[in-house]
């Protein structure tokens, strides 16, 4: 089967989140399968070219496409993902991708996207590789099964047909309905309730949703979740439509990356046999956080980007309290100031017990995993949620709210005995929050249930042999669906 992946990020090449570690692991994880896979990002000046050998592709230099009525220029460029047979290309448009970030809230954001995804389809012809599946991730590719139906119609994509993934329903890709004529779709399909409409605006997510063949998303709990007022963000109805057609498949993790006894990136391997090592991990990293070290008091670690969706409204309540235990806090992360200030200032008022980093940092994010007992992730929605399956992988037990992907991953000890592998809570709220940690601060004062917890988290299958089975099997119903 032919797959051409689409997605606006991709480890290693550039990185804001859990999409990039999906869009560099699961194309992989499609060829080991005996998938033939190209994978197509945007050429962003943050990517390395040197590093990854990133060559011109000479036959597909200054393409022209529209925007509108304006003509934009975009070239081609190639390299493997490293490790792989995979074929990566990327799209060159210096003046929509040279902006030394992924994501912005310029004025033409949406031109950006529709630049993007219309240069891949035009690459596909030229380079005259018609995939079975085109396989479409968030906002930034949700135009693609519409340009598929509407604009390339052609002989070319006959037999081709599209997937669109959702990684966060929130991120909607929603733009003054001015916006819909930059696509050059055909203009009167815009309608009122129809299938760009949304809140009286342009909504690249919905076309996905319409259009694309099967409509997936990053775990069953969420595929559920987003079909509800409450986490649907208004698309609830049309995904309420596509039902049939809705699945969610859990992500996996790299484990090559992400894997105690092979990662490169911490101060001692480990495995659950060797687990007297992973302390070593501590030590190491509370040195470098000036932090005092000792063995009894668990380390809390968070890592994450710092976003409303990720639940650190909770801390404040209970963190005085939470402050007066044996406990500490290491905490990465960047993003939205409120949080970025809120974590700076607990670690300026309990300065021996809280550290945080404000920074995007890989190195540091694979040594806090290492280091920590515990790991902490409170989010008010998570589509999937990577990091409570390294923290698992780590023997880092998480603690952890009880929605989406969460949900599918974490199982508290009290409610199943025997697989347990963390703590759960149900509602948003700060006192269930903090009974699961002080339910885990409990646990890890009895040496051989930690380890039970531990060992149960350690011992699951995170890795992608059996998500990747899932999409080929969802491929083929794709296709099964071309009428000839
Ligand atoms: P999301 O995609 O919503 O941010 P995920 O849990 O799916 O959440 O994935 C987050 C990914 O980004 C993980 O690989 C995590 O380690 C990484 N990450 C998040 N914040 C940081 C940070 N500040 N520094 C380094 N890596 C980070
Ligand atoms: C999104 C979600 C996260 C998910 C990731 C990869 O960023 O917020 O939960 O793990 O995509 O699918």
């Amino acid at each position: 089967m032919k797959i051409c992946f689409v997605s606006s990020e991709s480890d290693p090449f550039v990185k804001t989140g859990g999409l990039a570690d999906v869009s560099g692991s699961l194309p992989a994880a499609l060829e080991k399968s005996g998938c033939e896979v190209a994978l197509f990002v945007p050429f962003y000046d943050l990517i390395d070219s040197g590093k990854f050998a990133i060559k011109p592709v000479i036959s597909i230099r200054n393409i022209n496409v529209k925007i509108g009525n304006k003509e934009v220029l975009f070239s081609l460029y190639t390299a493997k993902l490293p490790g792989t047979r995979v074929d990566v290309y990327f799209i060159d448009c210096p003046g929509y991708f040279h902006r030394k970030k992924v994501y912005t809230n310029d004025a033409d954001e949406d031109e950006r996207f529709i630049l993007f995804q219309n240069a891949v389809l035009v690459s596909l012809m030229q380079l005259n590789l018609a995939p079975d599946i085109i396989h479409c991730n968030d906002w930034q590719t949700a135009l693609i099964p519409a340009y598929l139906k509407k604009n390339f119609n052609n002989d070319f994509f006959r037999n081709t047909v599209s997937i669109f993934s959702i990684h966060n329903i929130a991120y909607q890709g929603l733009f003054d309905k001015s916006s819909y004529f930059k696509t050059n779709l055909p203009a009167d399909d815009f309608q009122p309730m129809g299938h760009y409409e949304l809140y009286d605006k342009f909504c690249f997510v919905k076309a996905g949703i319409s259009f694309a063949e099967i409509v997936t998303t990053v775990s069953p709990t969420y595929a559920e979740e987003i079909r509800t007022d409450e986490f649907g963000c208004g698309l609830e109805g049309v995904l309420e439509s596509r039902k049939n057609d809705l699945y969610g498949i859990i992500n996996g993790i790299n484990d090559r990356l992400w894997n105690p006894s092979l990662d490169k990136l911490i101060f001692k391997n480990y495995t659950f046999k060797t687990f007297g090592e992973k302390i070593k991990n501590k030590k190491e990293l509370l040195k470098n956080s000036k932090l005092e070290f000792s063995e009894n008091t668990p380390l809390l670690g968070i890592v994450s980007r710092f976003a409303w969706q990720k639940g650190f409204e909770l801390f404040e309540p209970i963190m005085e309290k939470l402050a007066e235990k044996n406990l500490q806090i290491i905490a990465l992360g960047e993003g939205e100031k409120k949080y970025e200030d809120y974590f700076r200032n607990i670690s300026d008022k309990y300065p021996g017990k809280v550290k945080t980093f404000v920074e995007y940092n890989n190195e540091l994010a694979h040594k806090i995993t290492a280091a920590s007992d515990i790991f902490l992730m409170p989010s008010k929605y998570e589509p999937c949620g990577l990091n409570q399956m390294y923290s698992l992988q780590y023997g880092t037990v998480p603690v952890v709210r009880k929605t989406g992907g969460l949900a599918d991953t974490v199982k508290d000890i009290e409610e199943y005995p025997d697989e347990g592998n963390g703590f759960t809570f149900s509602g948003f709220d700060s006192k269930q929050f903090y009974s699961a940690i002080e339910r885990a601060l409990t646990c890890f004062k009895d040496k051989s249930l930690w380890m039970k917890i531990v060992k149960q988290g350690m011992k699951e299958d995170f890795s992608w042999n059996s998500s990747a089975s899932k999409y080929i099997e969802i491929y083929q119903k794709a296709l099964s669906k071309l009428i000839f």
